[in-house]
């Protein structure tokens, strides 16, 4: 069954943790029908949505500015040097502007205090497209890819290898909202941030849920590997330390005969040579392209229910 379009309307899409399973579940089943042809609606019709972005996007940018024409919406594209938040304007008075121009606003800041700033001060939903803490939007594809692999998310078990950073904190908020295992293997030092960690982790860590460990060995029970770069956009200064932090957490052949069950995942863009090798980002068990392919599917999804009319 198709779900009914404008079903989050006017709602925030700032963490994975903002929507209900069920609400997650309808969006899954939206995204799949969208891709698969049998809803072709333009909720966006006479609707207009700015792209507020401070860092970088290659998939993230594109994928929305496709997805809103193709929901018949119009898009502006706003860079740090046009809006300057913070700089030339607060976020409170940019957001206020914003309100009376767009119907919605799709933001990739620097810092999520930022993103909750805006999300408070603006009347339009809001959706985050990367913060330094959180990335909803890329585990969504995600989410959608791991059904497609395997129909079913319940049984997954997912490893994710690397820096505790956005992509694992959203992975983690996902694998307790969609009851899937999930096991994140970073150095020590590197896990995700403290407060993420105390309100996922089962006290125990005993059964489903997300377990935290530094041993790359537990990879080998997983379903889905899946790892990002060592050192994310804004922390380029730390490369070369991270580089000898992380040198024992290569995704690489060894990792993926360990694990034969597995898929190999990857947000993109990869650091090829350093948290993952070319043969295991271009074997045959990778679905890095799929997963950025789903992007768009899983945004106009996510587009049509908040940016959408109420039904
Ligand atoms: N995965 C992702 O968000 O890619 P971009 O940074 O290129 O948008
Ligand atoms: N962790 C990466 C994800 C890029 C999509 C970053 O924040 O740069």
């Amino acid at each position: 069954m198709i779900p009914s379009v404008g079903a989050l309307s006017g709602r925030d899409f700032l963490d994975v943790a903002d929507l209900e399973p069920a609400e997650l579940r309808e969006l899954l089943d939206l995204a799949h029908a969208i891709k698969a042809g049998r809803w072709t609606g333009r909720p966006l019709e006479g609707r207009h949505i700015a792209l507020l972005f401070q860092k970088p996007s290659h998939r993230t940018r594109v994928s929305f500015e496709v997805g809103i024409g193709r929901l018949g919406g119009g898009v502006t594209y706003l860079t740090e040097q046009d809006v300057q938040l913070g700089v030339r304007e607060t976020v409170g008075d940019a957001a206020r502007v914003l309100d009376s121009y767009v119907d919605g606003v799709v933001a990739r800041l620097r810092s999520h205090a930022d993103l909750l700033e805006l999300a408070a001060a603006s009347e339009r939903p809001v959706i985050n497209a990367l913060t330094n803490r959180s990335h909803p939007c890329q585990i969504l594809a995600d989410l959608m890819t791991l059904e497609e692999v395997s129909g079913s998310l319940a049984q997954q078990k997912v490893v994710y290898i690397g820096d505790g950073n956005n992509i694992a904190v959203s992975l983690m908020e996902a694998a307790e909202r969609m009851g899937f295992s999930l096991t994140v293997i970073t150095p020590p030092g590197y896990a995700p941030p403290a407060d993420i960690v105390d309100g996922r982790l089962p006290a125990s860590n005993r059964g489903s849920g997300v377990t935290l460990s530094t041993d790359v060995a537990d990879a080998a029970v997983a379903t889905a590997i899946y790892t990002d770069v060592w050192a994310s956009m804004g922390q380029e200064s730390e490369r070369e330390v991270r580089r000898k932090a992380f040198a024992g957490y290569q995704v690489n052949r060894a990792v993926m005969d360990a694990a034969p069950d597995a898929v190999f995942m990857h947000c993109l863009p990869a650091h090829r040579g350093e948290e993952v090798t070319d043969e295991v980002i271009d074997g045959r068990r990778s679905v890095v392209f799929q997963q950025a392919a789903n992007r768009l599917y899983a945004q106009m999804a996510l587009m049509a229910q908040l940016f959408g009319a109420a039904p």
